[in-house]
């Protein structure tokens, strides 16, 4: 057992664990809004929101960006297993102190790299046995494993939609590692985000070989996962681009129309990040939509980018409008099964005290647990769905529902639009969003 369990090492020392109290504090390290315990609708606040800590983000990420050198000093810093040790130390003693119930991985952020693959995976067993151990001993659990295929050089042209099929068997042991990681760990999902599935021009890209190669890489995984008794769900993470110019998962709809194409879509679903749908040009909400639309929305990347920047700032999500209606979707599929709100998101680089990856988390889940309440209120009152409702109650009754129903054809439909001119009917846009306002600061 580490030091840190015997109570005698802390990596945030005078830092206790986070308590909830009101938002009539000043505490900034107290929760003004989440209250782990509090009941919203049928279940408690810990129970809807299922947050999840990024380990590369808050454990690995050290300020570093394409202009800078790092700005956040770790001590665990290094590419050496007593490095990654106390970094594992470090995430377990943040988790706990934050009171996240999950985390979520990819193997490098977790095992040092080795001279080669084989030595990688021994260090990648050796460092989740010590966190089988750690979860052991806090009940924090695993939502999601993933394998990174996105940062090694051998992946520069692809991991599974590489065009050399001499890297695919490199994909494929890591995956299969990674794949075993998870199991032990008993993680609930696992996570296929294809940062160089893609491609940066298609003079030298043969696409649909490329689809057609990471659709049955993934039946593999499938395959393997569930002999070695994997039960949890497999999620595709859409992004639109970065660092490929262009990749294969675009965006929520491009992701459910390959899953339904190459028949994956009972096994895999969509986790879906909310920097990335902006990255598509869709709203956060929208890319949830797709997925609840199709019974594929599986777990959230909790973040948000600026509206100013065309990348994926991965920003802690503070924004309550955001979080409000990302908690309807959630809410409306019934809530999370496998999955969580993971912060797929950093600090700034400008962020640079220790305390400051608790205030950030702090933060989100404050926001979300607003979102929460927001959601239930706007849902338990039913006043903007009885005006869906409505909005909608042409097809409800008499042409419109046979219209739905199969029943019209094409000359049936246009004698009806001999009639006079239809009403112009408002769309009430504004008036909804000042009841929104109403149900988050009334
Ligand atoms: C990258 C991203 C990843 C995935 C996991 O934009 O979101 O961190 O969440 O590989
Ligand atoms: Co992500």
């Amino acid at each position: 057992m580490s030091d840190f369990f015997k109570g005698s090492k802390e990596f945030f020392p005078g830092i206790g664990k986070i308590g909830f109290e009101g938002k009539g504090s000043d505490n900034p390290l107290a929760f003004k809004f989440y209250n782990p315990g509090a009941t919203v609708g049928a279940k408690t606040m810990e129970e809807h929101l299922r947050f999840s800590i990024a380990y590369w983000h808050s454990f690995c990420g050290d300020g570093v960006d394409p202009f800078g050198n790092a700005t956040m000093d770790y001590p665990w810093a290094g590419e050496d297993m007593d490095g990654a040790r106390m970094k594992l130390d470090a995430a377990f003693e943040f988790f706990t102190k934050i009171g996240a119930p999950f985390y979520a991985f990819h193997d490098a952020d977790m095992a040092p790299a080795g001279d080669n693959q084989v030595e990688f995976e021994k260090n990648l067993m050796e460092m989740t046995d010590l966190a089988r151990e750690r979860q052991d001993a806090t009940g924090v659990q695993l939502l999601w494993g993933t394998a990174n295929m996105f940062s090694h050089p051998r992946y520069m042209n692809g991991a599974a939609s590489n065009p050399d099929f001499a890297v695919i068997g490199h994909a494929a042991h890591q995956v299969k590692a990674a794949l075993d990681a998870t199991i032990k760990l008993g993680g609930s999902g696992f996570t296929f985000w294809g940062g160089r599935e893609g491609y940066q021009t298609l003079w030298n890209t043969d696409m649909r070989r490329e689809l057609d190669h990471i659709a049955r890489f993934f039946a593999m995984a499938r395959d393997y996962g569930r002999q070695q008794g994997f039960t949890g769900t497999f999620y595709i993470e859409p992004k639109a681009m970065e660092p490929s110019k262009h990749q294969y998962d675009f965006d929520a709809s491009t992701v459910i129309g390959f899953l339904r194409h190459y028949g994956l879509d009972k096994d895999f679903k969509c986790n879906i990040e909310a920097n990335h749908a902006t990255l598509a040009g869709h709203d956060f909400v929208h890319d949830l939509r797709v997925c609840r639309d199709n019974g594929l929305l599986g777990s959230v990347d909790a973040n948000r980018g600026d509206l100013m920047n065309g990348w994926d700032t991965d920003e802690f999500p503070t924004d309550v409008y955001q979080t409000t209606l990302a908690m309807i979707e959630i809410l409306r599929m019934g809530g999370f099964t496998t999955g969580g709100l993971n912060f797929d998101a950093k600090r700034r680089r400008n962020s640079t005290d220790p305390e400051d990856l608790f205030l950030a988390h702090i933060a989100g889940m404050d926001a979300f647990a607003v979102g929460l309440a927001a959601a239930q209120k706007i849902i338990d009152d039913g006043k903007i769905d009885e005006m869906v409702k409505t909005r909608y109650a042409s097809w409800d009754t008499g042409a419109g529902a046979d219209f739905e129903a199969g029943k019209l054809t094409l000359e049936e439909l246009a004698k009806m639009g001999e009639a006079g001119e239809p009403a112009i009917v408002s769309g009430k846009q504004e008036y909804i969003e000042s009841l929104v306002n109403q149900y988050l600061f009334a």
